[in-house]
């Protein structure tokens, strides 16, 4: 693992973690299309279903594991930018654990707010901390819903798009300091 005082790239927990990130986001938005695609009131919908709450709560224990690491551990300093692109840097990383921290969260709520209906955790029933209530389940329509899903994605895009820009317009590694290959930047 590459832990010195300071380092050019992002140690491997990290890398892992990010990646990880990302490859259980691709699953979440897979597990969502094909309970949509699945046959109303089917075993396959709620399979579906139940596959996508099991994910999104394995997700936000890594976040929270993540989060604690990248206190942990020392990080790579910031490469050399304008100060305001160093500033929308820092607020969209904010963002996106935020934000993988409360969709998990709002999801729960989402499924747990209504009569009768429990949040699963690779076959375990979750249990529920609020009382059913049709308010909180309309602004769970909201708060993990269309809404939220324009959201999470303008922010990933804004996220990679500036990543690649880095990377492949500027060339200063940024790319390559979150990937376990390439040239770190100095
Ligand atoms: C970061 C984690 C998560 C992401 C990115 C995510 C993403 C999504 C997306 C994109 C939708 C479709 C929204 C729509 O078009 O209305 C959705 C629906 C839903 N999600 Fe999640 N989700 C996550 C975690 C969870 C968790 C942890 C739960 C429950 C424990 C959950 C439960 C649900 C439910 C119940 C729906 C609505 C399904 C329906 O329409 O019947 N999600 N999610
Ligand atoms: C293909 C998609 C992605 C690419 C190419 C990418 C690329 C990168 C790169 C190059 C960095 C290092 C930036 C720097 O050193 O200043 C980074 C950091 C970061 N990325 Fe991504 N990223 C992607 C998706 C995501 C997603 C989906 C999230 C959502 C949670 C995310 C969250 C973060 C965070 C929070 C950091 C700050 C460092 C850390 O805490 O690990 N990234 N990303």
């Amino acid at each position: 693992m590459n832990q010195t005082t300071t380092p050019l790239r992002y140690n491997t927990l990290s890398q892992l973690f990010h990646w990880s990130v990302v490859l259980m986001l691709v699953g979440l938005v897979v597990t969502d299309s094909l309970r949509d695609g699945a046959p109303k009131e089917s075993a396959l919908r709620t399979e579906w279903l139940h596959l996508h709450e099991s994910l999104g709560i394995l997700l936000f224990l890594v976040v929270i594991a993540r989060i604690l690491w990248s206190r942990l551990s020392p990080q790579p300093a910031p490469l050399p930018a304008p100060q305001w692109s160093l500033i929308a840097a820092k607020l969209t990383h904010l963002l996106l654990n935020l934000a993988t921290l409360l969709i998990p969260v709002f999801g729960y709520l989402r499924v747990v707010s209504k009569e009768g209906r429990f949040a699963d955790f690779f076959g375990t029933q979750l249990p529920s901390l609020v009382a059913p209530s049709a308010q909180l389940n309309e602004a769970m329509h909201i708060f993990h819903g269309e809404p939220m899903e324009f959201f999470l994605y303008s922010l990933v895009g804004l996220h990679v798009a500036a990543a690649l820009w880095h990377q492949y317009a500027r060339r200063d590694g940024t790319l390559e300091r979150m990937l376990p290959w390439g040239r770190p930047a100095a």
